[in-house]
């Protein structure tokens, strides 16, 4: 009688050893009664090329497309380097992307008080952090046309790219973060360029527009490089950065190395609301790939793909609780000592995948 289902797509490399992990937790979720997912799994990148020739197959973008939230695990590798370039396995998550109409990606940077001593950055400025940034994922210099290299004859060339924001696309995106803003900090910085781009021009003004529709989220605009220099220099003074697609993919960057190992980092693309049932289609997975260079060895680092399983939890099922414990498992594991390779210590336990995902799944039952 499940009401909620996921559909799961492990992908290639590490991407099957870490969602085995996930798979565990929601067994368990389901047995104690607090959630009651269906799941159903498919083929996605590499692995999916081998078995029909594409990235994804219909039927698996069919069960995609009907599920309430996709859990993805990271796809590639050197074995498909040489496949068509329109099936190459990345073209798995560009099609997903597409087809979902995930437009909204959520990256948070968290630091979990047992790594603060890892990250870049001094202890007190790290410790404790906890951002999101929300980079608007369809539109901007990405994709705008014309994009191109023309031949000027005299032996030079041109490069262009086009910068386009249309009124909709930055509305949508701003109420994203707003809304996410009003379920955490209550604060919001939005980053442009607006000193020098008609694009970051329109982008403050829909984006101030929509503040007003925000009374208790306070708001705050930022220049794009500032933010850069700050996100460095003072990182707590954020909760919520909404930016564009350029400086999504940057400053997501950056915010995130402030807090560890690219095992750490999960993130979620969030698609427009069904106008009947209101529901977003989402999907969650890693920031990180499908690391050939460990894949097999039983040593990846499954938080980051556990994460992201919490951000389902949140944001497309709105069990606050139920993510929280998961976070709260991983941060406990972590303070209990327990490292995997990537985020190995000096007096740490270093554990393989499946004893880390052992021992949030011991946090989570005790
Ligand atoms: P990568 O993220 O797979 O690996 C970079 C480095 O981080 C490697 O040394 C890897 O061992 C380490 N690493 C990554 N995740 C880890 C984890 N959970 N635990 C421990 N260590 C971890 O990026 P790379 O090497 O540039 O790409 C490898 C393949 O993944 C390529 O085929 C690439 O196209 C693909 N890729 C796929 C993505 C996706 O599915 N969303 C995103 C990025 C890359
Ligand atoms: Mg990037």
């Amino acid at each position: 009688m499940a009401t909620n289902s996921l559909f799961l797509l492990p992908g290639d490399g590490i991407g099957t050893e870490i969602m085995a992990e996930v798979v565990k937790i929601i067994d368990w979720s389901n047995a104690e009664g607090l959630t009651d997912f269906s799941t159903d799994s498919g083929l996605a990148g590499g692995c999916a090329y081998d078995a029909h020739g594409e990235a994804i197959s219909e039927d698996d973008m069919a069960k995609a497309l009907k599920a309430d939230a996709v859990i993805f695990g990271a796809v590639g590798g050197p074995k498909w380097d040489n496949v068509p370039y329109d099936k190459r396995p990345e073209a798995a998550l560009l099609r997903l992307r597409k087809d979902l109409g995930l437009f909204a990606n959520l990256r948070p940077a968290i630091c979990y008080p047992a790594l603060a001593d890892a990250s870049a950055l001094k202890r007190e400025l790290v410790e404790g952090l906890d951002i999101l940034i929300v980079r608007e994922l369809t539109g901007g210099v990405y994709f705008g046309e014309p994009k191109e290299i023309i031949d000027l004859g005299d032996g030079q060339k041109r490069g262009i790219d086009t910068q386009l924001y249309d009124t909709y696309e930055i509305d949508r995106i701003a109420r994203v973060a707003f809304d996410l803003a009003l379920t955490r900090g209550k604060k919001l910085h939005s980053a442009d360029k607006k000193n020098v781009m008609k694009s970051g021009v329109l982008w403050d003004e829909v984006v101030r527009g929509v503040a007003k529709d925000y009374a208790d989220v306070s708001f705050n605009h930022i220049l794009a490089d500032n933010c850069a220099m700050q996100l460095v220099r003072n990182p707590k003074q954020f909760d919520v950065i909404v930016t564009d697609n350029l400086f999504g993919d940057i400053l997501s960057d950056v915010a995130a190395m402030l807090t560890g190992s690219l095992g750490m980092l999960p993130s979620a693309a969030l698609g427009a609301p069904d106008p009947v049932t209101g529901k977003r289609k989402a999907m969650y997975e890693p920031v990180h790939g499908s690391a050939p260079d460990i894949a097999g060895q039983g040593i990846a680092n499954p938080i980051a793909m556990i994460a992201s399983y919490a951000m389902a939890l949140r944001y497309s099922f709105g069990m606050t609780e139920l993510a929280d414990r998961v976070e709260g498992a991983i941060a406990g594991v972590l303070a209990d000592g327990l490292r995997s390779a990537d985020i190995a210590q000096e007096n740490r336990k270093t554990v393989g995948t499946q004893e880390m995902g052992a021992a949030i799944l011991a946090k989570l039952k005790a």
